[in-house]
């Protein structure tokens, strides 16, 4: 298993916001990006969830994250230019982003997709992620070096039966890291996705719920691929996908 042991304070002053923040890996990355001494912007669903991870982040001695409640499945491109206009008037900036949300439909035959899944899969995984990039492209622009990393998942590189549109939605973002890679590629914006594999969390349980989830990693285990992605300084990669368990 590959471990990082970057220097304790690495990411100090540097603002990084993660999606999903509230829960399973998001929040693990949330939680371990603060610890090495970042700003985080936490941004989720359920604000209750995002406060506890506020909450927890103080108790270790964090910086002062921020909250952003937003589901989405709603939210439009406005929010996403709301946002910027935030990060930029409060920080001026931004050094990381990770996309990390994502919606898991019930598993079924591809006849069976309803409009209504197709739609909010697409949504929640693709869309909100090609607009939040757009909003945010200019603010990891002005940091000297930043990062921004796509959550992908083995069946969006090796597509597998009623998987359907999350399936789907995986190799979208696979194509969206490879055209931003390719576009961004002397620049110093680090552009990534990470394949975290099989880990405990509530959308692997959906999933697989007759698995003994304990023999599965948890977010914490993997969380060294995520702070090398985040280390947009001495990481060495640009446009390829990191497989936390391969
Ligand atoms: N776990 C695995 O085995 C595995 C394997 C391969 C890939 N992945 C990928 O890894 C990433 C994290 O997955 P996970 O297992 O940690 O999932 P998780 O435990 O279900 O957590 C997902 C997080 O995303 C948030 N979220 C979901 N829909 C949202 C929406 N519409 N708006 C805002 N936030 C939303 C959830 O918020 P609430 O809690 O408020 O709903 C939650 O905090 C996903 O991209 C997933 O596809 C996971």
């Amino acid at each position: 298993m590959f471990t990082y042991n970057p220097k304790p304070q690495f990411l100090k002053n540097k603002i990084i916001l993660v999606t999903g923040a509230g829960d399973g890996i998001g929040k693990a990355a949330a939680l371990s990006y603060a610890r090495f001494g970042a700003t985080v912007i936490l941004l989720g669903k359920t604000v209750k969830k995002l406060e506890a991870v506020y909450d927890q982040i103080i108790a270790n001695g964090g910086a002062d994250p921020a909250i952003v409640p937003l589901d989405l499945a709603g939210a439009t491109p406005n929010h996403y230019a709301g946002l910027a206009g935030s990060i930029e008037q409060q920080f001026g900036k931004l050094d990381g982003l990770l996309h990390n949300a994502s919606k898991l439909t019930d598993l079924g035959p591809f006849l069976l997709i309803s409009q209504e899944d197709w739609q909010s899969v697409m949504q929640v995984n693709v869309t909100s992620q090609f607009n939040l990039t757009q909003a945010l492209l200019p603010l990891l622009k002005k940091a000297k070096s930043s990062s921004l990393i796509f959550t992908t998942s083995s069946v969006g590189l090796k597509a597998r039966a009623y998987w359907g549109a999350y399936a789907i939605s995986k190799f979208a973002i696979q194509g969206m890291m490879e055209v931003l890679a390719d576009e961004f590629e002397n620049s110093g914006i680090k552009i990534n996705c990470i394949n975290p594999g099989a880990t405990r969390t509530n959308m692997r349980a959906k999933a697989y719920p007759a698995e003994d989830n304990t023999l599965l990693l948890t977010p914490d285990d993997i969380m060294s691929y995520y702070l090398y992605l985040m280390d947009a300084e001495n990481c060495t990669e640009h446009g390829i996908t990191l497989h936390a368990q391969a």
